[in-house]
Order: structure tokens, then C-alpha cells, then sequence
């Protein structure tokens, strides 16, 4: 693929970025690209002949690490390669992997020539510098947050009719299983008039639908214009009156910061999608105790009825831990019944993975048969209920945002209210746009649908024979 610079025609360089984890590491990809474009780097698919290459990284569950050095290793062929044709590629680890490992990464790689941890990367541009001066493999993995995004660039590249944009970094929960709070530091909003700018340019390039992000995003709390503390729902009230943007999503949640306002805000704004991530963790009180998650199965149960009371046609969703130190076949059953009473449209579930340095790794793991066992349950249950709720949609007229052609000629794909991908014939001509679709045929992953004026035409033609 041709490398696109939408700021330079020259000298144009190929940067490969591979991202890998969370939804923030997309967009922090995202926003390197944005601070490399005016360097002339320009994003391409593959890494062969690039000239710069980033790993985006991610250290939330195992062997996040093992990958990424067996990713180093296939790098540094490439590197040589190019090198032997007289050329250079510059490789660099960012991300949260980068954040824990720093320099030991450059000791047991040292092909690597810059390790830049998820709130340093805006400082990208004078590192590659400092390298191509001749500079030994250089470090940057502080906390500066705020200064990181103050230094990114206004101009988002344009990428298509969907965008992230996070509104805060960073976790105060400490849940026991969990490396966020050590690799991307301590909670921090950005401010509502600097989310807004980002949103109203977004919404100028093309974008359609914003989904903010936060490791805590409904913990969010950022001084308004008007002096006042703003909340999520605030935030999120704000950013709905923009013309021409159409959705709004948010995650990832924690039920402990589901206030009032935001539940409302939910009942009242169209432009918020009836779809919620709301990570429960575990069903069972004693091991959301030991997780430190600060709410019990209850007190889910009890927000999950208010959340619906508030906008009935609301989905949900999840995240699962199974095999946390001490659960017992008990608990685990607590998770089940918990998945079974609350109803998911989807979810995501893991293995416990220990993670150096969290309190939970310290305890006497389980063993990886039970683990297993207990994954394999819980997902065929997810799964099933999955499958149920997109069986539940056929016939259902949906607004959908086609985002890109599908893989059949003249089909394009988009997504439901509910983030299903959903496939149309004759509809590549709306990518970009929201427009309405009866849904046909479900399947367990995606949604097969028929472009509402089209199925009319068609009924039509069937009466007139
Ligand atoms: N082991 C397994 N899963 C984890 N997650 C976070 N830390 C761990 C861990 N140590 C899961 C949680 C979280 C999601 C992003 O990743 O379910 O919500
Ligand atoms: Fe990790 Fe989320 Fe818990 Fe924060 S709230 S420690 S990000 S699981």
C-alpha cells in the first residue's frame, strides 16, 4: 500500500504502527500518526521497508510481554535487511509494556531505539531526532499527562466515520488484579473545552460517532467552562449538541461511578447508544471483595435495574474474571447466576492472569485445568446469550453507520446502535452515513440487514406482480 501524508508530498516515509490491547491504544496509535504526519512519515499496513516502526503494547493479562519480544526479534530481520540495502529503520516500544519493562527492553533487545511509555509519546518527534543524530536508544516513560495532551497535535488525520477520543488517563481503584494503576498512572480528565475542540474537528473531518475513552471514563471530572465541576453526563450533554454528530458511546465503566446524572442522561439524550460495558468482574461478594472492586453483586444487580428503568431498550455488556485466587466452585456458580440473571449481549472473559507487582499475584493461584474448565462454562453461557440477543433483532429496523465495503462486492458494513457489524447489500455509496436497515438474518457475531427504501422498493414490485 502507498504511504498517505495528507501534510507533506516528501519526503515521504513509511511508518507501521501495530497496536495491540485496549481501545486507548488505538487511539494513542492513532495520535502518533497524527504527530509523525507533519515529519512525513505516513502510516502503511505492513512492516517490510518501513521506516519506522512502533509497537503499541498492552501488559494487562500474560505473556503480553513474551510477545512482543518474539515481535522484537522478527523486527530486528527486517531491520537488518534494510540496513544491509543501505537504509534504517528506527523501532520503537510504546505502551504499557514500555511503561513497565523501560530499559530492560533495550537490554534484552537491543535493536530497539526509543521505549516510550503511553504518557510520554508526544515527546516522539525529539527522540527520533535525538536517535538519527546518533544518539544511543533513548527513554522516555514519565507521568507528564497533562503536557502530553497539550502537545499533541490539533489535526486529527481523517480515518472514516467513527473516532475514539479520550477524555481521561489513568485509575485511583486499584482492583487487585490489575496493572492500570501502576502503568498508566493515577486518574486524569482532560479539559471538557479541549475534549470539545477535539470532538467539533473530528465532527468536521467526516466523523459520525465518538466513543469517549477512559480506563475509569465515568470517573470522569473535568473543570467546565462555566467554572463548574462537569461530570461524564455534563461532558456528554455538551458534545450531543454538536451538529452533525450523531452517536455518542463511552467506556470502559465502573459500576461504583454510575451516578444519578449519568443513568438520566441515558433516558434522555437519542444520541447516546443504548449499549453500556459494565464490567462486573465476578457474581461472587467474596471475591469482589478480594478483587477490591468496592461494590457487591447487589449493588450490580440494583444499578443494572435502575440503568434499564431509565432506558428500557438498553444492552449490556461485560467483563469476566474466572480462577481468581480463592474462588471456589461456589463463587464461580455466583458468576453464572449473576451472567444468567442480568442477561448480557455480549462479553468479554479471562483466565486470571497474575501480574508482577499487583497485590493478587502474591496469593496462591489455581490451576490452570480449573481456570479452563471454569472459562469454557462461562463463555458457552455468554455466548448462548449473545447468539439470543442477535436472534432477537431480526425484523427490527436499525439505524446503522456503514464505516466500510464488506467483503462481497457492492455490500458495505456498519454497526447497529448495539455495535453489532451489520452487512448490506448495495450500500456503499452511504459509507460515512447512518441510514435506517431491517435486520434479516442474525448470526452469532454480525447482523445481515436490507437498506429500509430498498426492502420498500422490493415489497412494492412484489405487489404490482
Ligand atoms: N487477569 C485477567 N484479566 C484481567 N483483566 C484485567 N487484569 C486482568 C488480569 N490480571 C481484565 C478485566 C478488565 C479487562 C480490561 O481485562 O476483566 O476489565
Ligand atoms: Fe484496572 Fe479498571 Fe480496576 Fe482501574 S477499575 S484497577 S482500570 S480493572
Amino acid at each position: 500500500m502507498r504511504a498517505v501524508n495528507p501534510f507533506r508530498e516528501w519526503p515521504m516515509r513509511k511508518l507501521f504502527i501495530k497496536t495491540y490491547g485496549c481501545q486507548m491504544n488505538v487511539y494513542d496509535s492513532d495520535r502518533m500518526a497524527d504527530l509523525l504526519a507533519p515529519l512525513g512519515y505516513g502510516v502503511v499496513e505492513t512492516p517490510e521497508d518501513a521506516d519506522m516502526v512502533i509497537l503499541n503494547t498492552c501488559h494487562i493479562r500474560e505473556k503480553a510481554a513474551e510477545k512482543v519480544y518474539s515481535e522484537l526479534g522478527r523486527l530486528r530481520a527486517l531491520k537488518d535487511a534494510k540496513a544491509e540495502s543501505g537504509g534504517k529503520m528506527l523501532i520503537a516500544v510504546a505502551g504499557c509494556v514500555a511503561q513497565a519493562e523501560g530499559a530492560e527492553i533495550i537490554s534484552r533487545q537491543p535493536s530497539v531505539d526509543m521505549v516510550v511509555g503511553p504518557q510520554s509519546y508526544h515527546r516522539l518527534p525529539e527522540m527520533i531526532a535525538r536517535v538519527t543524530r546518533g544518539c544511543s536508544a533513548v527513554l522516555e516513560t514519565e507521568f507528564p499527562v497533562e503536557e502530553k495532551f497539550d502537545s499533541l497535535p490539533e489535526e486529527r488525520i481523517s480515518r472514516g466515520a467513527s473516532a475514539f477520543l479520550t477524555v481521561q488517563e489513568g485509575c485511583d481503584k486499584f482492583c487487585t488484579f490489575c496493572v492500570v494503576p501502576y502503568t498508566r498512572g493515577a486518574e486524569f480528565s482532560r479539559p471538557p473545552a479541549d475534549i470539545e475542540r477535539e470532538a467539533r474537528r473530528l465532527v468536521n473531518s467526516g466523523v459520525r460517532e465518538i466513543t469517549l475513552l477512559g480506563q475509569n471514563v465515568n470517573a470522569y471530572h473535568g473543570n467546565g467552562p462555566d467554572g463548574k465541576d462537569w461530570g461524564l453526563a455534563r461532558l456528554i450533554r455538551a458534545l450531543a449538541d454538536i451538529d452533525g454528530l450523531e452517536r455518542l458511546r463511552y467506556t470502559t465503566s465502573h459500576p461504583r461511578d454510575m451516578d444519578d446524572e449519568l443513568i438520566a442522561a441515558h433516558g434522555e439524550l437519542e444520541k447516546l447508544m443504548p449499549y453500556l460495558h459494565l464490567p462486573v468482574q465476578s457474581g461472587s461478594d467474596r471475591v469482589l471483595s478480594a478483587m477490591n472492586r468496592q461494590h457487591g453483586r447487589d449493588d450490580y444487580f440494583r444499578l443494572v435495574e435502575r440503568i434499564r428503568a431509565a432506558r428500557k431498550d438498553i444492552a449490556l455488556s461485560s467483563d469476566f474474571i474466572v480462577g481468581f485466587p480463592g474462588e471456589t466452585d461456589k463463587d464461580f456458580d455466583d458468576t453464572m447466576d449473576l451472567v444468567r440473571q442480568v442477561g448480557f449481549a455480549g462479553a468479554f472473559s479471562f483466565k486470571y492472569s497474575p501480574r508482577p507487582g499487583t497485590p493478587a499475584s502474591l496469593e496462591s493461584q489455581l490451576p490452570d485445568e480449573v481456570k479452563h474448565a471454569r472459562l469454557q462454562s462461562l463463555q458457552a453461557l455468554l455466548f448462548e446469550q449473545q447468539s439470543a440477543f442477535n436472534k432477537s433483532c431480526e425484523g427490527k429496523i436499525f439505524s446503522v453507520l456503514f464505516e466500510k465495503a464488506g467483503r462481497k462486492q457492492g455490500q458495505a458494513v456498519g454497526r447497529s446502535p448495539y455495535l453489532q457489524p451489520v452487512h448490506a447489500e448495495g450500500a456503499l455509496s452511504l459509507i460515512g452515513t447512518l441510514h435506517k436497515v431491517r435486520i434479516a438474518a442474525a448470526l452469532p457475531n454480525s447482523l445481515r440487514g436490507v437498506l429500509v427504501e430498498a426492502d420498500a422498493r422490493t415489497q412494492a414490485k412484489e405487489f404490482a406482480h
